[in-house]
């Protein structure tokens, strides 16, 4: 099983806050980043480190530092542009490609109308949307980012259906998920209940 459900008091709570029908886009964009850096968090446990020597005010200390190691974020557009900005302000040096997606409203089926890449061969990818539903956006993106080169990549989504996760599992045995949540199902519409509605619409007010 690929799947980790980040297990955290104030992922539940803020998790909790974006269903919230009330919350309003500002907030909403806070609180997807809030939740982003601590998805963010466990998905970049195991980068590598260095040893660093250093002088305290007190005294010498061999520390650990984060070693030189490319990583990309690559969102899905639009919602995932939301899970961006934590990624550039915890790591400065990570490149972003952009994937562009959109489900058909009849049929749920994502459409691609843009791409635009970073070398990603031999990186550390990170794939950022918030919505993981049917799973079909997921699985075009996996698609396209390892016919570019991705060998490494992490999934992280804030809301996941089950249909979502097994569809990724079973066309991408390898890739982790990340989620904050694992709602109970697809509405016949192919919305994630309980879910949140549309993430995208939510973000931007539209
Ligand atoms: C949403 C969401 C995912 C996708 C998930 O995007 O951000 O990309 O749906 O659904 P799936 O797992 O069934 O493919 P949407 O197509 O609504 O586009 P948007 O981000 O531009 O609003
Ligand atoms: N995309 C969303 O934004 N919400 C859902 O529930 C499913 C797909």
């Amino acid at each position: 099983m690929s799947l980790t459900v980040i297990s955290h008091p104030l992922a539940a709570h803020v998790v909790t806050h974006l269903r919230d029908k009330t919350t309003k886009p500002a907030t909403f964009r806070t609180l997807t980043y809030e939740l982003t850096v601590l998805l963010a968090l466990e998905a970049t446990r195991n980068l590598s480190t260095t040893s660093k020597d250093i002088e305290t005010p007190l005294e010498s200390l061999t520390g650990s530092v984060l070693a030189r190691q490319p990583l990309v974020v690559v969102p899905i557009l639009r919602a995932g542009l939301g899970m961006v900005q934590p990624f550039l302000d915890m790591f400065p040096d990570v490149s972003v490609g952009y994937i562009g997606l959109e489900r058909d409203h009849e049929t749920a089926v994502a459409r691609s109308y843009y791409c635009k890449l970073p070398q990603l061969a031999g990186r550390h990818v990170f794939l950022v949307d918030p919505m993981l539903a049917t799973g079909g956006s997921a699985v075009k993106a996996l698609d396209v980012l390892k016919k570019n080169g991705a060998t490494d990549i992490v999934l992280l989504s804030i809301v996941s259906a089950p249909e979502g996760v097994s569809a990724v599992e079973q066309a991408h045995p390898g890739v982790p998920i990340l989620t904050a949540a694992l709602d109970r199902e697809l509405n016949a519409r192919k919305y994630i209940m309980p879910g949140l509605g549309d993430f995208g619409d939510r973000l931007y007010g539209t």
